[in-house]
Formats: C-alpha cells, structure tokens, sequence
C-alpha cells in the first residue's frame, strides 16, 4: 500500500522530494492539495471547438453528421495522448440549434466497441436521449431526432454507456450543444455579448492525470471518494490557455467536463463577475460575484468585464467547507490556474448587461402531485443501485412532482436529472442561493444537504423506455447511482424495457 502509494505521488507529478520524506498516507494526504498558482506557462492559444456544419436531413429538420472515432491528439509536449473524439481525435464540435427546430443528428461510432451520446440538459423523447439504453455498436449508426423546446441555454453532450460513461468520457467524447430562442429570452433580444469565439466563449474545462509517456491516467486513486482528479488543466482541450480578449465585455460559457473535481471558479485579482445564466437558461437577472461552484455537468454563463490593456486569470479556488471527509484527497484544498485572459489596447463596447434577463422558474406554489424521496448514499439511491432492467417509477404527463434529494454520504456527490429542467425549490429548508434560482439540471450536494426540487413532466411519453437520474460524479454514477423513471400518458402503466438486461 504505501509503495504504490509514493508511486503514485510520483506517477501525479507531485514531486519526488515526498519520497525521501517518508512514506505512508500522512505523506500522501499532506501531497494532495494541488496548487498550480503561478506554475502554468500560458502559451498556447485557447482552442474554440468548431461549429458543427448543418447539413440538410429529413425534409424539414437540420442534420448534424458526428463521428465518433480513436486518434492520438498532441496535448503536451513529447508524444502524443491517445485520445477519442468526434468529427477530430479530442472533444466535440459544438453544435448549435434554435427553439422550434427539428434536428436530427448521425452519430456514427467508429470504436472497436459500443458507445453513446447524450444530449445532457435536452428536453426530448426518451428514445432519443442517448443514454445507456441507446447504445451505438461498434460501426454503426444511430439517428435520434426531435423538435427543440426550450429557452436559450448552453448543454452539453458526452457518453452514457452504463459501466463505462466515466472511462469514455475521460478519453474525450464531450462538446457543447447550444440552444438559441430567437424570439423569447435570449441573447438576440438582449444584447449580450453573443458573437463564437469573441466574446460568447465555450470554456469546456476537465483536469487530466498524464503518465510519463504523455497518456491519461484513467485508474482510480487509492485514496478519495470521487473517482479520478488530474492536476492539470485542459480548457476545449488546450493546456495553458491564454485568450485574446477584443471587447469590454465576454460572455463564458463554463461547463465542467470532469468527471469528478469540482471547480471554485474566480479571477486572480477578485474581480467580480456577473452570473446570467445556469444549466437550464438565464437567471431572471444577473448575480455578482467573485467566486462561483460547479460540479460535474454543471454549466454557468458569466459576463465579465475587461479594461484595456490588462491581464488576468482564471482560477479554481480552495473550498475546504464542503468536501466532506476526504475533501483535502479530492481536489477541495486545490488551487488551480485554468486560463489567461489579455485584453487588447482598444476594446470594442458594443454590449450592455442587461438588469433583467429570462424568466424566473415559476414552480414554486404550483401544487406537486406527487412528492418523491432520494437519498443518495454508498453508490446507490435509495438503498438500490442501477440495474437496466428496473424502471424504478412512473411519472404522470402534465403533472409537477418535487423531489427531495438528501446526500445522507459523508462524501460529495451531485444529483442530475434527464429530461427535465427544474427549480431549487429550497436548500435545507432556506430559500436557495441566487445562483441556484434560476433553472437546473445537475445540482452539488454536499455531505448532509438536503434539496427540494420541482419539475414539470409536459410531454414525451413512453412507458418502456426510461429517462436516468443519478449522481454525476461519473464513477459513482457507473458503480450504480443511478436510477429510472418513465413519463406515463393518463391511464398507462410502467411497461418493459426493451431488449431486457442484455445492454449491461
Ligand atoms: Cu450528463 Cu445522465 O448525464
Ligand atoms: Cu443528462
Ligand atoms: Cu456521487
């Protein structure tokens, strides 16, 4: 235990003066707070993943063609990484579609084995949905289709085989899936920052473990409760990223693409920034802020506002209070440089922050038809873990439910749910904090809390194919903290799944 345990001290690049220092997991504890806080060389230019080019598909609807293949992709100096990716060897276009459009998308799976895609944050059919029961073999191809119905939000897509979502997802199957509402709430009827790449930036943010010979690190530590946490940082896949930034004010689009770290989110010199956004849409108004969470699957729209001729970082900063009782070997104590920004002489200030922004989620004294409890604890929910074959519950067409989500774990997990976007009705019992006031699909739930959430099942009903919710720490979610439910017309009842339990 305590060799491999140097072993992998060393194997993290942590420093071979602890092995001289002595062995044992007080030496291992004492190295796992991370902090590379002046250590990253910012010399390479952040990478925008590219746009996904539209096709013509079924009449009607606009096609997006993605290959998912294998490749080696240069991320470091010295040999290059073996990496997955779609339309490219790492990450994922990003593709974006409007409120109202039909699209439909050609997922082609060029592994040696099965995988898939989600479209996290989607509202849509459960058949399309990409999850572990829409698996794509190895050589084939699978075409989900749907109309989009949703405000103006940044989603994401990545794998969701069961068992497997984490390791497919580390190698790197993820991009942005950006919905834009034309005529409601939006950025084009609002005036924010809103041109790609320029100042509307996809931040897609994952820490790595690399090996000696420049390789993923995908095996588990021994110690910690999350599953993998890498000590370097890759924004859209580019380590050390610095972005020139040409106006008074940019729009991110933060989503966190690890599998397990949580991340602290603030600038090197505490500059305050604007929260417009959250996993469903814009917040009814901006929020102001130094410091902003995100968990796993979690997204957040920023605006910040730069002077001429300034540079600045961003940062993931310590959050000690809330990682539970193996906080310090999960990445809580790390301080992180992610990303550089270098604002130009001349600005261009065509922008406004506008004070009001979307609509607030209006859930809340909607009467529930039904109230449902998850306690989340030792990779299960609610005492059972995942199986392909169990639909746990129905949900009926047209209805609110709340659902009251307790992490009853002495250790970190988030709570994510398909389908749907919902409020945070309350956080152990107190109205939420204005970053979670606004629309959701994946909440943190730190040791202890206790969440009430509501959500409106509208349409999509299927009583034999089953939407997941589960903890979005990838590992946990494939070690069986995983749940299903079906939308049910009036009158229907649970049916089967197809195909049985032969997926798994
Ligand atoms: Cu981001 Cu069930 O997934
Ligand atoms: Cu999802
Ligand atoms: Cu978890």
């Amino acid at each position: 235990m305590e060799r491999r345990t140097v072993l992998k001290i060393v194997g993290l690049g942590l420093g071979g003066a602890l092995v001289a220092g002595g062995g044992g997991l007080g030496v291992y504890y004492a190295a796992a707070r991370r902090d590379t806080v002046g250590k990253v060389d910012f010399a390479t230019p952040l990478r925008i993943p590219p746009l996904a080019e539209p096709t013509t598909g079924t009449p009607g609807a606009v096609r997006f063609a993605l290959d998912v293949q294998a490749g080696r992709t240069q991320l470091k100096a010295g040999a290059p990484t073996r990496t997955w990716g779609v339309n490219g060897t790492y990450l994922a276009p990003t593709i974006r579609a409007r409120r109202g459009q039909a699209v439909e998308l050609a997922v082609h799976n060029g592994l040696e084995e099965a995988t898939s895609l989600h479209w996290h944050g989607m509202h849509l059919p459960a058949a399309m949905d990409g999850g572990p029961h829409q698996p794509v073999a190895a050589g084939g191809t699978w075409t989900p289709r749907w109309t989009v119905d949703q405000r103006a939000a940044t989603l994401w897509y990545h794998p969701h085989v069961h068992g497997s979502t984490a390791d497919h997802t580390y190698r790197g199957l993820t991009g942005m899936f950006i919905v834009d509402d034309p005529v409601g709430e939006g950025a084009e009827a609002l005036n924010l920052p809103a041109t790609y790449g320029v100042d509307d930036v996809p931040m897609i943010v994952q820490d790595r473990a690399f090996d000696g010979d420049n390789q993923f690190v995908e095996r588990l530590p021994l110690a910690g409760s999350l599953g993998v946490i890498g000590d370097e940082i890759l924004v859209n896949g580019t380590l050390g990223p610095f972005f020139d930034v040409t106006t008074r004010l940019v729009r991110l689009r933060l989503l966190n693409a690890s599998n397990a770290r949580l991340y602290h989110f603030g600038f090197s010199d505490a500059r305050r920034f604007a929260l417009v956004g959250t996993d469903g849409g814009l917040l009814a108004e901006p929020w102001e802020t130094d410091r902003l969470h995100l968990s796993p699957g979690e997204r957040a729209e920023i605006v910040v506002e730069f002077a001429p001729g300034e540079t600045v970082d961003l940062r993931s900063y310590p959050s000690p209070d809330l990682g539970g009782t193996s906080g310090r070997l999960d990445g809580f104590a790390d301080r992180l440089d992610i990303c550089r920004f270098r604002a130009a002489g001349d600005l261009a200030d065509e922008t406004v922050l506008p004070a009001t922004l979307g609509e607030a989620p209006d859930l809340d004294g909607v009467a529930a038809t039904a109230e449902r409890s998850f306690v989340l604890a030792s990779d299960q929910i609610n005492g059972r873990s995942m199986a392909m074959d169990r639909i746990d519950f129905g949900v009926r067409v047209g209805t609110v439910e709340v659902w009251e989500v307790i992490n009853d774990n002495g250790y970190v997990h988030n709570f994510h749910v398909h389908d749907v976007q919902f409020q945070v009705l309350t956080v152990d019992g107190a109205v939420p904090p204005p970053h979670l006031r606004g629309w959701k699909d994946t909440v943190l739930l730190v040791p202890g809390s206790r969440y009430r959430l509501a959500m409106r099942f509208s349409d999509h009903t299927d009583p034999n194919v089953p939407y997941m919710y589960h903890c979005h720490l990838l590992q946990h979610e494939d070690d069986g903290m995983m749940g299903q439910f079906v939308v049910l017309d009036e009158g229907q009842d649970i049916g089967a799944v197809p195909g049985g339990h032969d997926h798994t």
